[in-house]
């Protein structure tokens, strides 16, 4: 089945990694403590897909996203854009520390794929 079981050891504090789930680019970022933070701190009223960051990410430490993005499907760029997030060279949507869309055409934020941690150090995304 369509499962990834990944090692979250992989991925130390303030890194992102991109994997791969069912042929797409699939992000993963170990957010530091002030980026979480920071991505909590948002007014969701704000929002054009109005999320919280607890809806995005049930462990705040992992950030796991896919990596295409909602305009036309390129794939953004991690530690990237004026949000503090994702940047996508196409046609510009910038993506914050939650990959929420904050400028550019994307309409929606960067999609959270299904995904179970198994114990502290294990995700199983699928
Ligand atoms: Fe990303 Fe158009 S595909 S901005």
């Amino acid at each position: 089945l369509a499962k990834v079981e990944i090692n979250l050891s992989e991925v130390p504090e303030g890194k992102h990694q991109t994997f791969t789930w069912r042929g797409k680019p699939l992000f993963i970022w170990h957010r530091p403590p002030e980026v979480i933070e920071s991505a909590k701190k948002c007014d969701i009223s704000t929002l054009r897909d109005p999320q919280t960051d607890e809806d995005r990410a049930k462990n705040p430490e992992f950030l796991i996203v896919i990596g295409v993005c909602t305009h036309l499907g390129c794939v953004p760029i991690p530690n990237a854009g004026e949000f503090g997030g994702y940047y996508c060279p196409c046609h510009g949507s910038h993506y914050d520390a939650s990959g929420r869309i904050r400028k550019g055409p994307a309409p929606l934020n960067l999609e959270v794929p299904a995904y179970e941690f198994t114990d502290a150090g294990t995700v199983i995304v699928g």
